[in-house]
C-alpha cells in the first residue's frame, strides 16, 4: 500500500510532443457572437474536426478538408470517401481544392493540405459552426473560400467554393477538385488482391461515378453494384479517376503529376485505385469572384448517380440548402440559451456543445476518425444517455423513437442487448449489470419533457419474445432483473461488467455502481407511477430504493468513501485496503445521484473523489492505475497507466460529480469540476490538450503517462450528453417536471443571469437575481409579474412566452 499515490495531482508534469516542433501558443480562439470557433493556424496539433450531418447522410471534416463521409448512417458498409485512419496525423487523403496559375504553373490548395504551403505565404482562417465548416485562405494573390456541408435535401455534401482575384490583372486559374473513393466497408477497402478489380468509372461531363460490387450477403440480394458520384457545377476541362493517374508513382500529394502538368490524363479508371479528380478552367478579371459547387453522393444506378450529381452541384440549391443549414441548426439551439457572468460557460453552452451532443445522438460511437467504424451497432447505454443531452432540443419524436427503439431489444427477463443496429433495428450481445437501467432515466427524462405520459402505456416487444409490454412494465422488469440478481450483499451482481466495460473480470462479484444506478431508476419509476397516480405501486418503489439504499450503506461504505465491487470472496476494489484503484468515481458519484447515501457519507464521498481524483485538467476515473494486466481486475490493466478507464481522467464521469455535487447544494465545487473541463479552459492550453478545444473529448490521459493532459477520442462520448445535461439541468438548474419547469440553480454564487428555454411550446424568458450570491436556493419566482409558490413554472398550455423572475437566497 502506498497511499501517497493517492496525494491529489496538483502539478501534472508536461513533456514535448512528439511532432511539434516550436508550437505557437495558440491554433485559434471563439467568436464570442456566434459560440462558433474560429481556427487561424492550419498547424495545429493534430486534426481538428466537425461534423457534418442532415440526420442519415453524416461526414466528418478536418479544418483542412480530410475526413470522410457515410450513406445512412452506415458505418460499416456505406463509407464513401477514403481517409487513412491508422495515418490521422497526416490527414489524408482528404477533400482537397489544389488551385493553379496557368500562366506560371505556381498552385497551393484552398485547403492548405496537401500542399502545405509556408504558413508567410499563406494566409488561412477555419470556421468551425453547427452544420459546416468554412476554409477562407489567401495564397499567390488568389483568395479561396469553401464551405463544407450537408444538404438537407440531398443524400450527399457539397463545397462551396469561391474563389476571388483581390488584384487588376486577369488571372488564368484551373480548380482542381480531388477526392478518393472508398469501397463500401473496411474489410472489403483493405482487401487489394480483389477490391479494387471490381471498380470501374463512368464519366458524364460534370459527374464522376464510380461503381464497385459489393456483397450484402444472400438475404440482401447478394453481389450487388454500388454507385457513388463526384459532381461540379461547372464544366470540366479533364478528369482523372484512378489514383496512379492523377497522383503519379512515387509522387506525394503535394505534388501531384496533374497539377505538375497542368492537366488530368482523362483516364478511367478499370480495376484500379478510384479517385475522383477534375480540373475546371476559371478565367477571373481583376475583382472578379466564381462560385463553384462540388458534391459527393451515392446512388443506386448510373442514371440516377448523374441525375442526383446534377441536381446537387448547383450554385442556386447549395446556396439554398446552406442556408436551411443554418436556420436549422439556428432554431435546434434557440430552444436553449443561456447569459451568465462567465463567457465559459455560456459560450459553449450556446452553440458547439449541444451541437456536439447532437451529433453524438445521431452517430452514437460509430462514425468517427477513433472509434469502430464497422462491425459494432450503437449502444444500448450509451444511447440512453445521448438522450439526455439531447432532449431539450430534439422534437419529441425523435428522444421518444430512439428510447422505444432501445427498449425493444430488451429482454423479457428484464436486461438488455448491449447493442443495437439502427438500420435492421436488431439487438445483439447483453449480460451487462446496468444496461437495463439507463432506460429508466432516459423514458423519466423524456415524459417529463414532452408531458406525453401516454408513452408509458405504449407497447413495445422484446428482443426474445413476440409478446409486447407496455413501457411501464419494461421499466419494472429492469428493476426486477436488477433486483433478482444479486449477490451475497444484496447489490446487483457485476455479470459481465457494469458502465466501465473494463472492470470485467470479476466473476460473481457485486457492483456499487450499478446500486447506485438502479436506486437512480426506482426513484425515476416512483415518479413516473406517482405521476399515473399509482401511488402504492410508487411506495413500493420507494420501498425498493430504501432497501437498495441500506445495503450500500452496510456493505460498500470504506470509512471515507464507497467501494467499488465486493469480490464473490467477500473482498473490495476501491478501497484503501487495495493497492491499485483504491478509489473508484463510479460508485461515489452514483451513491449521491441515487440518493442512497446519507447527507453526512454523500459530502465526505464527495470530498474524498475531490481530494484523490482531483487534477488541475478534471477528475480522474481511479487512483492508483494498475501498472499492468491483472486477470483479477479486467482489461482496465490492458491500457497503459493514466490511459482511458485505467486512472486517466474519463471524462463521462466528471458531470455525474457535477450532479452530485449540485444535489448538494455546493455550487462552488460543481462549477469548479466544470470549469476543469471547459472547452474554454482547454483552449488556454491548445499545446497540452492537442484536440480541437471547442469539442469535448472522451479522456485526458494522466501521469505517468508522458503525454498526460493531451485529450483523445473528441466528439462521440457520454461525457457530452451528460456534460450539457448538467449544465442545464443542475447548474443553471432548469429541470422539466411532470407539472412544470423547475428552476433550482447551483451556481458559484453569479448575481445574475439568465435564460431562454422552451419547456412544451412555450418560451420561457427566465431572469434570475441573487442579491446575496448564494450558491443554491429561490426565494421568489414570479411568471408574467405574478407570485408563484415554490420553485416551478406551471405548465402554460398555449401561451407563446412567459417572463420568469426568480430571486435566489
Ligand atoms: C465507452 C463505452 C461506454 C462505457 C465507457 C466506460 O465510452 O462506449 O459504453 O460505459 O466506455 O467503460
Amino acid at each position: 500500500m502506498n497511499p501517497s499515490q493517492l496525494d491529489p495531482i496538483n502539478d501534472v508534469p508536461l513533456h514535448p510532443r512528439p511532432g511539434i516542433v516550436d508550437p505557437p501558443e495558440r491554433y485559434g480562439h471563439f467568436d464570442e457572437d456566434t459560440g462558433e470557433y474560429i481556427i487561424t493556424r492550419p498547424d495545429t496539433p493534430q486534426p481538428w474536426y466537425n461534423y457534418i450531418t442532415n440526420g442519415s447522410f453524416t461526414g466528418f471534416v478536418s479544418h483542412t478538408g480530410g475526413g470522410t463521409c457515410y450513406g445512412r448512417n452506415d458505418s460499416v458498409e456505406k463509407r464513401i470517401l477514403r481517409t487513412h485512419l491508422h495515418g490521422r496525423p497526416a490527414d489524408q487523403p482528404g477533400r482537397w481544392i489544389y488551385i493553379r496559375d496557368r500562366d506560371n504553373g505556381t498552385f497551393h490548395a484552398a485547403t492548405w493540405a496537401p500542399v502545405y504551403t509556408p504558413l508567410n505565404r499563406f494566409r488561412y482562417e477555419g470556421r468551425v459552426a453547427p452544420g459546416r465548416s468554412t476554409i477562407t485562405a489567401e495564397c499567390n494573390r488568389i483568395r479561396s473560400r469553401v464551405t463544407y456541408f450537408v444538404g438537407p435535401d440531398a443524400e450527399a455534401e457539397l463545397w462551396l467554393l469561391t474563389v476571388t482575384n483581390p488584384a487588376r490583372r486577369t488571372r488564368r486559374l484551373d480548380v482542381f477538385p480531388y477526392a478518393e473513393f472508398f469501397l463500401w466497408s473496411l474489410a472489403r477497402d483493405n482487401n487489394l488482391d480483389s477490391g479494387f478489380k471490381c471498380t470501374d468509372v463512368a464519366v458524364d461531363g460534370r459527374v464522376i461515378v464510380h461503381r464497385s460490387y459489393y456483397d450484402w450477403g444472400a438475404d440482401r440480394g447478394g453481389w450487388k453494384r454500388q454507385y457513388a458520384w463526384f459532381a461540379s457545377s461547372t464544366a470540366t476541362s479533364s478528369f482523372d479517376t484512378n489514383l496512379e493517374a492523377f497522383v503519379g508513382v512515387f509522387r506525394g500529394y503535394d505534388r501531384p503529376l496533374a497539377l505538375a502538368a497542368g492537366r488530368c490524363g482523362n483516364f478511367s479508371n478499370r480495376g484500379g485505385e478510384p479517385v475522383a479528380a477534375m480540373q475546371i478552367p476559371l478565367t477571373l478579371k481583376g475583382g472578379a469572384s466564381r462560385t463553384l459547387v462540388f458534391a459527393v453522393g451515392y446512388a443506386g444506378s448510373d442514371a440516377q448517380a448523374a441525375r442526383q450529381g446534377r441536381r446537387v452541384a448547383a450554385v442556386a440549391f447549395a446556396r439554398e440548402q446552406l442556408a436551411k443549414v443554418r436556420r436549422h441548426w439556428r432554431a435546434y439551439l434557440d430552444r436553449f440559451q443561456a447569459d451568465t457572468p462567465d463567457a465559459t460557460f455560456h459560450v459553449p453552452f450556446n452553440t458547439l456543445t449541444p451541437y456536439q451532443s447532437a451529433i453524438t445522438f445521431v452517430c452514437s460511437r460509430s462514425i468517427s476518425p477513433y472509434q469502430l467504424t464497422g462491425g459494432r451497432g450503437l449502444g444500448y447505454r450509451d444511447s440512453n444517455q445521448d438522450t439526455l443531452g439531447a432532449m431539450p432540443y430534439q422534437p419529441a419524436a425523435a428522444s421518444r423513437k430512439l428510447i422505444a427503439t432501445l427498449l425493444g431489444v430488451q429482454k423479457k427477463a428484464g436486461d438488455a442487448c448491449h447493442d443495437f443496429f439502427p438500420g435492421t433495428g436488431a439487438g445483439a450481445g447483453g449480460g451487462y449489470s446496468d444496461d437495463h437501467l439507463w432506460s429508466a432515466l432516459s423514458v423519466e427524462s423524456y415524459v417529463k419533457e414532452s408531458g406525453d405520459l401516454a408513452f408509458l402505456d405504449k407497447e413495445i416487444g422484446f428482443h426474445d419474445s413476440d409478446a409486447a409490454a407496455p413501457v411501464i412494465d419494461h421499466l419494472e422488469r429492469a428493476l426486477r432483473f436488477a433486483e433478482k440478481n444479486v449477490g451475497a450483499h444484496g447489490l446487483p451482481l457485476l455479470r459481465r461488467a457494469d458502465w466501465n466495460d473494463c472492470l470485467n473480470a470479476f466473476e460473481g462479484a457485486e457492483s456499487v455502481f450499478t446500486a447506485g444506478l438502479y436506486c437512480a431508476a426506482a426513484k425515476a419509476v416512483e415518479s413516473l407511477h406517482a405521476a399515473r397516480g399509482e401511488t402504492a405501486k410508487a411506495r413500493r418503489c420507494a420501498k425498493r430504493h430504501a432497501a437498495m439504499a441500506e445495503r450500500i450503506n452496510e456493505a460498500a461504505w470504506d470509512g471515507a468513501w464507497y467501494r467499488r465491487l465486493i469480490t464473490r470472496d467477500g473482498k473490495a476494489v476501491g478501497a484503501r485496503s487495495n493497492r491499485y484503484g483504491k478509489i473508484y468515481m463510479e460508485s461515489n458519484v452514483w451513491a449521491v445521484i441515487g440518493q442512497a447515501a446519507p447527507p453526512d457519507r454523500a459530502r465526505e464521498a464527495l470530498d474524498s473523489v475531490r481530494r484523490c481524483l482531483g487534477t488541475p485538467y478534471g477528475h480522474r476515473l481511479c487512483a492508483p492505475p494498475y501498472p499492468d494486466y491483472d486477470p483479477h481486475v479486467g482489461t482496465l490493466g490492458i491500457f497503459a497507466p493514466g490511459y482511458k478507464e485505467n486512472g486517466a481522467i474519463f471524462c463521462h464521469t466528471n458531470p455525474w460529480l457535477i450532479v452530485a455535487e449540485a444535489m448538494l447544494g455546493r455550487g462552488r465545487r460543481a462549477y469548479d469540476v466544470f470549469a476543469r473541463l471547459s472547452p474554454y479552459t482547454k483552449d488556454r492550453i491548445q499545446n497540452i490538450h492537442c484536440a480541437e478545444p471547442y469539442a469535448l473529448s472522451s479522456m485526458i490521459i494522466m501521469p505517468p503517462n508522458l503525454e498526460a493532459g493531451r485529450a483523445r477520442n473528441p466528439w462521440l462520448t457520454g461525457f457530452v450528453s451528460w456534460m450539457l445535461a448538467a449544465m442545464g439541468r443542475w447548474i443553471l438548474g432548469i429541470r422539466p417536471d411532470f407539472d412544470g419547469l423547475v428552476i433550482d440553480p447551483c451556481v458559484p454564487r453569479w448575481k445574475r443571469f439568465g435564460v431562454r428555454r422552451v419547456f412544451r411550446g412555450t418560451t420561457c424568458v427566465i431572469h434570475v437575481d441573487n442579491p446575496e450570491g448564494v450558491e443554491r436556493g429561490v426565494r421568489e419566482l414570479r411568471v408574467d409579474g405574478k407570485e408563484v409558490e415554490g420553485n416551478k413554472v406551471p405548465v402554460l398550455t398555449g401561451t407563446k412566452t412567459v417572463r420568469v423572475n426568480v430571486v435566489m437566497g
